[in-house]
């Protein structure tokens, strides 16, 4: 296996391995684990994908979510993003399903407003429009590591605020239905994610999180967009090009993404498989510390 260094500073494509060798051979996940810790955004091209083939793939990282409420392939463990009506035609700009995939375009990082926060997510492309539609992502461990001294150590005890209902009402105003505001209550993450396997501290953020814990509401969305934009500026991005065949994994612990757009009477179709973080990938010192730990 071939570890290519694509991006700036982190991101590389993985040759010479396809997902059903990482799925069946130990050695072959092992290199893939270690070089998902150490570039946080790996390539896979020209799979031959099925659902079951990345699931398999998936599985090796640990438990796949199942799919929440209001999403399409709810109860499984796909994600279904598509932009593809009932009649097989792409859906109207102002149509739900378009909607989702422009706040998808916001900068953000998987299920942070989960109970259980991602570790990794799987993206295939199944249909790709002729232009645009590319993802880019950020290495939030490289963006902490560009701030200064100071405002690492602050930031390593500061905790931030998420919820789905926040980032896509910035899309527009009840995108979130009921029913999955009931599900998916505001949730509350240490606001630097430290990689177990190397140590490296990464900044946890993305378009859900409103509000800094402590801090009044404008100081706090204040930092969350100072620190966005200091993790998203110019020339820090890997740009995915998708082909037919791509398959892009990356770690939600340490990088974040977008989707960018596309002319909306072409059809796109990606599904993706997300895999729960567990206690060996750092989740158990993210949360709040309760009242009673502290006393
Ligand atoms: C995702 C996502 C963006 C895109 O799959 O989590 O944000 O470009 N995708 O489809
Ligand atoms: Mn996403």
């Amino acid at each position: 296996m071939d570890v290519i260094p694509l991006g700036p500073g982190f991101a590389a494509e993985v040759r010479g391995a396809t997902l059903s060798d990482v799925a069946s051979d130990d050695a072959a996940y092992a290199a893939t684990r270690a070089a998902f810790e150490e570039h946080s955004v790996l390539v896979f091209r020209g799979q031959h994908v099925t659902d079951d083939i990345q699931l398999a793939f998936s599985r090796r990282f640990g438990p796949p979510e199942v799919t929440k409420v209001g999403s399409m392939g709810t109860g499984s463990h796909f994600v279904i993003l598509s932009t593809i009506g009932p009649d097989g035609k792409a859906v109207p700009a102002d149509h739900r399903q378009a909607l989702r995939a422009r706040a998808n375009q916001l900068w953000h990082t998987d299920s942070s407003f989960k109970r259980v926060p991602a570790l990794t997510s799987i993206l295939s492309a199944r249909i790709i429009p002729a232009h645009g539609g590319e993802t880019e992502y950020v290495s939030t461990r490289r963006a902490f590591e560009r701030l200064e001294q100071g405002l690492r150590n602050k930031l390593e005890n500061c905790f931030a605020w998420h919820d789905y209902a926040h980032s896509r009402g910035r899309i527009a105003p009840g995108l979130a239905s009921p029913e999955e505001q009931a599900a998916l209550p505001p949730v509350c993450w240490r606001m630097v994610w430290r990689n177990p396997v190397n140590g490296r501290g990464a900044l946890y953020l993305a378009s859900h999180a409103y509000a800094v814990e402590g801090m009044d509401a404008a100081a706090g969305k204040k930092l969350i967009d100072e620190l966005t934009d200091a993790a998203t500026a110019p020339g820090t991005s890997y740009l995915h090009q998708w082909r037919q065949g791509d398959v892009v994994m990356w770690d939600n612990r340490a990088t974040m993404h977008r989707g960018r757009p596309w002319p909306a009477h072409e059809a796109r179709l990606m599904i993706r498989t997300t895999i729960s973080a567990t206690e060996a990938d750092g989740v158990a010192t993210m949360g709040l510390p309760s009242p009673q730990a502290a006393e």
